[in-house]
C-alpha cells in the first residue's frame, strides 16, 4: 500500500520545503516536489500544512509504580494520548526493585507494554543496584536495544544510589556505548530540609517546592559532569529546571565535554505560585525538580534556543487529583511526585516555541523529534523524512485554535497542568510506520500494534 502526502511544507531538523511525501508500506520511500500521484493507492492531501517527524518523547512514565501507588496512565491510555498530540515514539523507564536482576524489570516492562501500546516504544533502566551482577547486567540490556539507564542522586532510600555507583555505571557507559540519564538533585541534602520543615509542622503542597533549592540541583549536576568526565562518558540531565542548572551544562558544554540535558514544558511554563493554590490543588503540581520561580522561565528557554538543552521531553508521570494526590494531604512528602502532559508537549512547544518567536520551525522539529532519535540511538530510523526512514508523520495544522483541558484531553487523569491555556497550532492526522492512527481528533490506531524499538548504543551525537 502506497501513501502520497501532497503538497505540504515538509519540516525537518535540517530544512523547510514543499514536497511531496511517498510512503510504501511502513517506510518513506520518497521525498519530492516531483508528481508522485501515479504511485500512490491513498493520497492525503496536506495543503498549507506542516509534514513533520512525529514527536519522540524520551521520558515516560507509564504503569509505574511510585510513590504509594501507580502512573494512572498505562501503556494503552498513555500512548493513545501522546498519538493525539503528535508524539509517536515513546522511550519509557523500566525499573529494576533492589536485589533484582535487570533482565526481570525489563521483561516486567514488555509485558505492560506489548499488547497496549498503539505507539513505537523504547526502553530505559532505573538502575536501583549493581550488586554481584549489575555492570554484566548493563551490557545485557545494551544487547537488548535498553542503550539508556537512568540514575538517581536523589530519593534516598528509595531509588537513590551512591556516587561509586554512580561512577562505576558511567565507566562502564564509556565502554558499552549506553547514555546515563541522571536525575540531579541532591537528595541527602534535601531530605534534612525536608525533616527540618515537617517538624516545623510545615505540610502543605508549596513547602515540597520550598525544600529542594536550586542549588541542590545545580550541586548535582556539576557532580555527575565531574563524574562523568573522569569516567569519559557522556551523560544527559533529565528534566533540567532551573538557571542554576542550567549555567553548570553550558559551562561544561562551553569546555566541549559531551553533556546533555532535557528540559519540559511544565517548567517552561509554569512556575512555583501553582504549589500555592488553595484547596491542596497546589498538590497538582508536585514533582521533582519542582517548578521554579518565575525569573527561570526564560533562562531556560534561551537555553533551548541556544543549544544549551537539546531535548524537550515530559516526564508524563500523571496521578489524578481526587484518589492519588490526596495520600499527601496531611504531609507534601507523600503526595505522589509527578504530572501528566504526554498529549500536549507538542502544542505547547509550537505555540510558545514557534509562535512566539523563540523557535525557528527546524529547532522546534530537533527539539522534539530529531535529537531525541539521535542521543537515544533511534535515528534514523526515528526522528526523520528521508527515504527508508520510518513514516512516523505528523501533519500539523498551524492555524488551528485549541484550548487543553482536563474535559477533552485523553489521558486517563482527572486534571491538566495546562488547564485553560490557548494555544494554535496542533496536530491534525498522525501517521505511525505508515498508518493513519489519528485523524482530526478520531483515534484509529489500535492497543497492541505499538514495536519495541530496539535501539542502538552511541547515536553518534557527541562524536
Ligand atoms: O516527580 C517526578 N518527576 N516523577 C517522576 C519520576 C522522576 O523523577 O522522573
Ligand atoms: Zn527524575
Ligand atoms: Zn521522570
Amino acid at each position: 500500500m502506497n501513501t502520497l502526502i501532497r503538497n505540504g511544507i515538509v519540516v525537518t531538523a535540517r530544512n523547510t520545503c514543499v514536497a511531496n511525501v511517498l510512503i510504501e508500506g511502513e517506510l518513506i520511500m520518497e521525498v519530492s516536489p516531483r508528481n508522485m500521484e501515479h504511485r500512490a493507492d491513498k493520497i492525503i492531501d496536506a495543503t498549507g500544512m506542516y509534514v513533520m517527524p512525529g514527536g519522540i518523547d524520551v521520558h515516560t512514565h507509564l504503569d509505574m509504580p511510585f510513590g504509594g501507588t501507580t502512573s494512572a496512565d498505562d501503556f494503552e491510555t498513555g500512548t493513545r494520548a501522546a498519538a493525539f498530540g503528535g508524539t509517536t515514539t515513546i522511550v519509557d523507564f523500566a525499573i529494576q526493585p533492589r536485589g533484582t536482576r535487570m533482565r526481570d524489570a525489563l521483561d516486567t516492562w514488555w509485558k505492560k507494554a506489548e499488547e497496549k501500546a498503539c505507539i513505537d516504544y523504547g526502553l530505559h533502566m532505573i538502575v536501583t543496584d549493581l550488586g554481584a551482577c549489575g555492570l554484566e547486567d548493563m551490557d545485557e540490556m545494551v544487547k537488548e536495544g535498553v542503550a539508556s539507564f537512568k540514575l538517581f542522586m536523589a530519593y534516598p532510600n528509595v531509588l537513590m544510589v551512591d556516587d561509586a555507583t554512580i561512577f562505576k555505571a558511567l565507566s562502564r557507559t564509556a565502554k558499552n556505548g549506553a547514555l546515563i540519564c541522571m536525575h540531579a538533585e541532591n537528595g541527602s541534602v534535601i531530605d534534612v530540609i525536608v525533616a527540618r520543615a515537617l517538624a516545623e509542622g510545615k505540610t502543605a503542597p508549596i513547602y515540597h517546592a520550598l525544600t529542594r533549592p536550586t542549588r541542590a540541583e545545580s550541586e548535582a549536576v556539576h557532580r555527575a559532569i565531574a563524574m562523568a568526565e573522569i569516567a569519559g562518558a557522556p551523560v544527559y540531565i533529565v528534566h533540567l529546571s532551573s538557571e542554576d542548572a542550567l549555567n553548570e551544562v553550558r559551562e561544561a558544554r562551553d569546555r566541549g565535554v559531551p553533556v546533555f540535558a532535557e528540559t519540559c514544558p511544565q517548567y517552561l511554563l509554569l512556575s512555583i505560585e501553582e504549589l500555592e493554590r488553595p484547596n491542596f490543588e497546589g498538590a497538582k503540581y508536585v514533582f521533582t525538580p519542582p517548578l521554579r520561580t518565575k525569573e527561570n522561565l526564560p533562562k531556560l528557554w534561551d537555553g533551548l534556543k541556544d543549544d544549551h538543552l537539546q531535548v524537550v521531553s515530559t516526564d508524563h508521570c500523571p496521578f489524578c487529583f481526587e484518589d492519588q494526590k490526596i495520600l499527601g494531604k496531611d504531609d507534601f512528602t507523600k503526595i505522589p511526585n509527578g504530572g501528566p502532559g504526554i498529549e500536549n508537549r507538542l502544542q505547547l512547544i509550537y505555540h510558545h516555541g514557534v509562535n512566539a518567536g523563540m523557535l525557528s520551525l527546524s529547532r522546534f522539529v530537533e527539539l522534539t523529534s530529531t535529537a531525541p532519535a539521535r542521543l537515544f540511538g533511534m535515528y534514523p530510523k526515528k526522528g526523520e523524512i528521508f527515504p527508508s526512514s520510518d513514516a512516523d508523520i505528523v501533519i500539523w495544522d498551524p492555524k488551528v485554535a485549541y484550548t487543553i483541558s482536563a474535559a477533552t484531553h485523553h489521558m486517563r487523569v482527572d486534571y491538566s497542568m495546562f488547564e485553560g491555556f490557548q494555544v494554535r497550532g496542533n496536530a491534525r492526522t498522525v501517521l505511525s510506520r505508515g498508518e493513519v492512527i489519528m485523524d482530526r481528533g478520531v483515534f484509529l490506531g489500535a492497543p497492541g500494534r505499538g514495536q519495541y524499538v530496539k535501539r542502538k548504543a552511541h547515536g553518534g551525537a557527541w562524536k
